[in-house]
């Protein structure tokens, strides 16, 4: 795939500036900087060549203007720096058939060719109430799965689950007091059986002992407790399932803790060979020099069952046997910061040459995400809940004419998922941030829906033109709002990159913020009546060149949002 339209002027810039002043291009391509946007779009400073050369920065950058010639690029300087600006054509032409000929394919590329990434997301516990974290590590893991598979990345994208554990003691044995049998396969009663069994063992240690006998009968493999625990996973996987196809979410692998039952031995014995392991308290812990007040990485608890660490520390070496992963991102809450920095060092320390591919890409907490059901959130009631607020929505913006659609129900299910989604991502992944139910289903402000909208907008545009036309005169696109509009077309496939390398997604989100207020602000500007702007009466070359901008905002609209993991409505 092509590289993109900025980098090819950024790099013809530095590569005429390098050549004027007889180094290489890859040391001046660095310096390149933005420019102030009154002078152009990239910019040069000359204060460090003019120390060198003790000669003044202006006399430099003048002398230097001159020399650089780069097509499609004006040159000029001030002050100290050397501005270039791309010249309205071919940049316009160029930004737009880029857009147009990639389609939704816009701004991926192969840069990952060959490359594996292992990305652990979602993971909820079964059987458990799915919490705000899992909601944030759904969403976040999908837009970096995303992200790198469009990247030309090999993704083998894991839902660990957490199958394994006491919980299910609990469940098995509070089901014993307060399950109804035939409401075996409902996740919801089998979380309202958890809920009340772990209050009761709280409370009281005799229950909680039965709950931790039953998980050593599994542990200890034991059939009849082995086959309530598949039931009880199996009706979860289920119930899952449909939420993840509700957000279009397809996980290559769905595996869980369960996997390393009876396979962890030898992990914990080349750890204690490598590494060193001692007993703590009854309970068998990794030798590492601890800082005061650390918890150590227990490996085993005093009754022989296995922990949360020793089945990662498992996990990590099985993935790296099937996968051989240039990386292996881990998509979990920044509260289990200490866990992963633990079960990495000891990795590190056993002297796996992988180990420093793992990455935490932690996230931040949601306050205010709880629905009317109360304390108890699952994914679905919150995506039911977004989908009836935006039905509201719908359907007002029906009445008062803005809107048209054929099926308002699937467009309010589409909103509603705009809306979490985006509302989640457009914050930066490592922050907290409170949760708004009414700002995250608005048509306005930074929302997943004003997003959409901008993209249906420009659908509708597209329409009524009578479809986009084949070829136009870019040189015709000479608004400011017009050459700003492309400026953010261009940015793109820089951001896609900039948001997988630095796991960002709100990178992508925002560029989307960005690009919808650019295209209003086209849009609604000037004297004309709204899209009279755009469909220009009278002057058919004008209306196709701005018929192809909009054109190539809409695809931009749909890769980002897709990318992000958005629904992308035409009519709204
Ligand atoms: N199930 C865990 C939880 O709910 C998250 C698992 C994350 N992945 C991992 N490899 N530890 O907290």
């Amino acid at each position: 795939m092509s590289t993109s339209v900025l980098s090819r002027y950024r790099t013809a810039f530095a590569e005429a500036l390098a050549q004027a002043l007889g180094v290489p291009a890859s040391e001046i391509e660095p310096q390149i900087k933005p420019a102030d946007p009154a002078h152009g779009d990239l910019s040069f400073v000359t204060f460090p060549l003019a120390k060198a050369q003790k000669k003044a920065p202006p006399a430099i950058a003048s002398s230097l203007a001159s020399a650089v010639k780069v097509p499609g690029l004006e040159v000029a300087a001030t002050g100290p720096y050397v501005n270039a600006r791309f010249a309205t054509q071919p940049f316009s032409s160029e930004v737009i058939d880029t857009a147009r000929k990639e389609g939704p394919a816009y701004g991926h590329g192969d840069d990952g060719k060959g490359k594996t990434v292992v990305l652990d997301y979602s993971s909820p516990n079964i059987a458990k109430p799915i919490a705000f974290h899992h909601i944030r590590s759904t969403v976040i893991g999908h837009c970096l799965a995303n992200l790198y598979r469009a990247l030309g990345w090999k993704v083998e994208g894991i839902n660990y689950l957490g199958d394994w554990g006491k919980q299910f003691g609990l469940v098995a044995v509070g089901f014993q007091e307060y399950g109804d049998p035939a409401r075996k396969e409902e996740v919801g009663h089998l979380i309202e059986v958890y809920v009340k069994a772990n209050k009761r063992a709280e409370a009281e240690p005799a229950f909680d002992e039965r709950a931790r006998e039953f998980f050593r009968r599994m542990e200890a493999n034991d059939a009849e407790a082995l086959s309530l625990w598949q039931q009880f996973r199996e009706t979860s996987i289920r119930d899952f399932e449909r939420i993840y196809s509700r957000l279009g979410i397809r996980f290559e692998h769905i595996e869980g803790e369960s996997r390393y039952q009876g396979k962890m031995e030898p992990v914990i014995e080349e750890i204690s060979q490598k590494v060193g392991v001692k007993e703590s308290k009854g309970a068998l812990v990794v030798d590492l020099p601890y800082a005061e007040g650390e918890p150590p990485v227990m490996l085993k608890k005093n009754d022989g069952s296995t922990l949360y660490a020793t089945r990662d520390l498992a996990a990590a070496t099985d993935r790296y046997e099937r996968f051989q992963f240039d990386k292996a991102l881990y998509v979990v809450a920044k509260d289990q910061q200490l866990h992963f920095k633990q079960f990495f060092l000891v990795l590190q320390k056993m002297g796996k040459p992988w180990a420093d591919r793992l990455v935490h890409t932690y996230f931040g907490r949601v306050q205010g995400m709880s629905t009317r059901r109360g304390e108890v959130v699952l994914l679905d009631d919150v995506l039911d809940q977004a989908k009836e607020l935006a039905r509201k929505k719908v359907q007002e913006n029906i009445e008062k004419g803005r809107i048209q659609t054929d099926n308002p129900e699937e467009l309010s299910e589409q909103i509603g998922l705009g809306s979490i989604v985006f509302g989640d991502l457009r914050h930066n992944r490592t922050s907290d941030y409170a949760f708004d139910w009414e700002e995250v289903v608005s048509f306005e402000g930074h929302t997943g829906p004003y997003v959409q909208y901008a993209h249906a907008r420009t659908c509708n545009v597209i329409r009524k033109g009578g479809g986009a036309p084949a070829s136009f005169d870019g040189a015709l696109l000479t608004l400011p709002e017009e050459q700003a509009l492309l400026r953010v077309l261009a940015r793109l496939p820089v951001v896609v990159r900039e948001a997988a390398e630095q796991y960002e997604p709100s990178l992508v989100a925002r560029l989307m913020l960005d690009l919808a207020a650019a295209y209003n602000r086209y849009f609604t500007a000037g004297n004309q009546e709204r899209d009279k702007r755009i469909l220009v009466e009278g002057n058919d070359a004008l209306r196709a060149a701005r018929l192809a901008l909009t054109d190539a905002t809409r695809v931009t609209l749909a890769s980002g949002l897709t990318l992000l993991g958005i629904p992308t409505p035409e009519n709204m």
